[in-house]
């Protein structure tokens, strides 16, 4: 049976999320700490940058379910990933090691790729330096979960645009009618791979230099903060007048209006606190949600023969293959 990888965003259909993973994450939430159903199963966290919340949460699903993960943020200091040899030796030594499944971040153009080809264990891109699926995944719970629905929503996306969490967002936002998206760089470009992506699938884009004139008109706000601190010294340096969320933005904001902050250290861009339509936490929940609900479906339920190495058909991959496109 083909092992089942989760790799890029443009894998996502919106039957899957919304008629498999939504309604599982949602039923994780209703029954935590009800059975472990990855008792036996292992992770391990393959990360050649740093991250705080991608690797924090999968560590704590695959805890919450039972299972075991283990983490390097400093793996360029054991396993070189300088060409594909490198990534598939690495991917097969952790199957050796009957982990079950990797999430790999990497900004080498071809390490997703390469350990998904290893054809060794599950790979789950924990971003890479073109896309982020799992971010994407949590970003539409999010703003499913917030607005109650996805179609037709009016979307601002701020900050660093030249990013894998803008380019996984705009691409599963294509999965919905009538999507408008304001994109408000800070920082960078958006790839063109992407803009080309999501013109051809109905989404519309356009560049604008201000918050301001439109405020009152958006649904959400997707604000991508500086990823270091050179980072955010190059956005401190920027015109941040109206771009910026701060107490006179949320004044023109409508009440329902979902300010959305993926990453764990958006200043300098948001500079309130406390008002409700900020959703960061409930956002960093919801991506626990995600991921618990992600590893399940990758690995399903246990049971004595499925321990076995190289036995993927009892590791239940078979239930979702292949990804689905749209
Ligand atoms: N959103 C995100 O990827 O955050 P980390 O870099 O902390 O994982």
């Amino acid at each position: 049976p083909m092992l089942q990888h989760l790799t890029d965003s443009r894998q996502l259909s919106r039957a899957w999320m919304e008629t498999e993973l939504f309604p599982l994450c949602d039923s994780l939430r209703n029954n935590m700490g009800v059975g472990k159903p990855l008792a036996g199963r292992a992770l391990y966290g393959l990360f050649y940058e740093p991250s705080f919340l991608t690797r924090t949460s999968f560590e704590r699903a695959m805890s919450l379910m039972g299972g075991q993960a283990q983490f390097t943020e400093d793996a360029s200091q054991f396993f070189p990933v300088s060409t594909s040899s490198y990534v598939e030796n690495t991917i097969k030594f952790l199957a050796s090691l009957h982990f079950d499944v990797v999430v790999l971040r990497s900004n080498w153009p071809g390490a997703i790729a390469a350990a998904a080809g290893a054809n060794a264990l599950s790979v789950i891109n924990g971003g890479s330096d073109f896309d982020h699926p799992t971010q994407a995944l949590l970003d539409i719970y999010t703003l499913r979960r917030e607005l109650g629905g996805v179609d037709g929503i009016r979307i601002a996306v701020v900050g660093r645009v030249d990013h894998r969490n803008v380019n996984a967002l705009l691409m599963a936002l294509t999965r919905y009618e009538n999507v408008q998206v304001k994109l408000v760089p800070i920082t960078g470009a958006v790839n063109p791979e992407v803009l080309e992506y999501c013109q051809d699938t109905g989404v519309t884009i356009s560049q604008e230099s201000s918050l301001t004139p439109f405020a009152s008109e958006l649904d959400a706000i997707y604000v991508n903060g500086a990823e270091t601190a050179l980072h955010t010294q190059l956005m401190l340096s920027r015109d941040l007048v109206n771009v910026k969320i701060d107490e006179e933005l949320l004044q023109r904001l409508t009440p329902n209006c979902v300010i959305l902050d993926p990453m764990p250290r958006s200043e300098p861009l948001i500079t309130c606190n406390g008002d409700h339509r900020l959703a960061g936490y409930r956002q960093a929940e919801n991506g626990l949600f995600v991921r618990m609900a992600l590893l399940q479906l990758l690995m399903g339920s246990p049971g004595p023969q499925q321990t076995q190495l190289g036995d993927h058909a009892a590791l239940g991959f078979d239930r979702i293959a292949p990804w689905p496109g749209k």
